[in-house]
């Protein structure tokens, strides 16, 4: 079992403008000061996420800062544990987008470290106690807190199983949360990477599953995800979509990551009295306003949801066994970290490049 070294290296994007055309190279950092909480990872392989992309380009709202090593879907073994975590050296492992938190708030003691009430560190990007950055999984090593390691089970295998630690405990998360389950229609706004596993998920609870995506190209595969071919919407004419769904869902799930979200045009509309609008994607533009007549006229739930913590992602590798949900992916080395940054940006993902060493 190799250790890790004095520093990690891995690939970042250097500055805003080398960012900005995801230009990604190597690069080596010195990790976080470390605590007895916290783990080393050999880094296996990690998922390239669509919020990675953002972060890269500084497309949201709160600015990047660079370098930034990118990558939170992370798979990998321990190689250093901290006397206070619960971890050996040599378990396989996995870290979804979350880094570090405070361990002891309440959120944190039920493992929805996402919510912890000090601030959430996010696996990069995030500012660790001693004032540093963090940086994430396109790289040879990561350090970073035990508890938000999730042993991964032997019937899981890395490259399919990475993809759910961001992408899949995102759409669990609300998916459990807002009752997906038999006699409830789930609709699956934009598939990619967070649509192509809720599909699988929400049909693993049960659900009846549809999907609305912005072309017909994705219809096979989206059979073969748990949504039968009727139930493919092309949500180009909204007129028509609306007549034929009216009143009809009964949780939409928005991952889509396009700026055009139509919700009064189209979205709303689609829902049952009491239903729920749950926005998972996070476009790089604001909300379109409209009336609060849309939402209070059908008692219907607006919501967010952010990523999922270490228990959601424990709860999730067990139905992903027992259901056998898998993120369909392209694996490719790790070097090749820019073009692939660059074919995800153009949307060729079916539906995760993950990045291998
Ligand atoms: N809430 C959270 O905690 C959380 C966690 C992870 C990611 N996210 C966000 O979720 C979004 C999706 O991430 P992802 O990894 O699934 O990305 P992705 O693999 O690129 O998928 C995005 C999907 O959006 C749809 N889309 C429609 N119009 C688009 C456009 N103009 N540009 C890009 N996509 C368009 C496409 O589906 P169709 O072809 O079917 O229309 C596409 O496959 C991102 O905004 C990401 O930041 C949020
Ligand atoms: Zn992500
Ligand atoms: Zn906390």
């Amino acid at each position: 079992m190799s250790t890790a070294p004095a520093q990690y290296t891995g690939y970042a994007a250097l500055t805003e403008e080398k960012g900005k055309k995801l230009e990604l190279e190597k690069w080596s950092y010195t990790p976080k000061q470390w605590t007895e909480d916290d783990v080393d990872i050999k880094v296996d392989c990690c998922g390239m996420c669509g919020s990675c992309i953002h972060t890269l380009t500084n497309g949201w709202p709160q600015p990047t800062s660079y370098p930034c090593i990118a990558g939170h879907e992370v798979v990998g073994t321990i190689v250093r544990a901290g006397s206070r975590t619960s971890h050996k050296v040599g378990t396989r492992v996995g870290v979804g987008a979350q880094g570090g938190s405070c361990l002891e708030c309440d959120y944190c003691k039920q493992g929805l470290q996402q919510h912890c009430e000090k601030g959430l560190i996010m696996t990069y990007q995030g500012t660790w106690e001693d004032g540093s950055v963090a940086q994430g999984g396109y790289a040879d090593f990561m350090r970073c807190r035990g508890a938000l390691a999730v042993p991964i089970p032997d019937g899981l295998e890395s490259e399919t199983t990475a993809p759910l630690l961001c992408a899949g405990v995102t759409v669990y998360a609300p998916l459990k949360r807002f009752n997906a389950g038999p006699g409830k229609r789930v609709g699956v706004i934009g598939i990619g990477g967070l649509g192509h596993l809720a599909l699988q998920i929400a049909k693993a609870m049960g659900a009846e599953v549809y999907a609305l995506s912005h072309s017909a190209s994705k219809m096979d595969d989206a059979e073969k995800l748990g949504c039968p071919r009727e139930n493919f919407i092309v949500a180009k004419d909204q007129d028509e979509v609306r007549k034929k769904y009216n009143k009809h869902f009964d949780i939409l799930i928005l991952t889509s990551s396009s700026n055009d979200i139509p919700l009064e045009g189209l979205y709303l509309p689609l829902l049952r009295n009491m239903g729920t609008f749950v926005i998972c994607g996070l476009p790089e533009e604001k909300l379109p306003s409209m009336y609060g007549q849309m939402l209070v006229y059908k008692s219907i739930n607006l919501a967010g949801s952010l990523i999922g913590g270490s228990s959601e992602i424990a709860e999730l590798f067990d139905l992903a066994l027992k259901h056998d949900i898998k993120a369909w992916v392209e694996t490719r080395p790790m070097s090749e970290v820019t073009q692939t940054a660059h074919d995800m940006h153009a949307g060729k993902s079916r539906y995760r490049y993950v990045l291998k060493n």
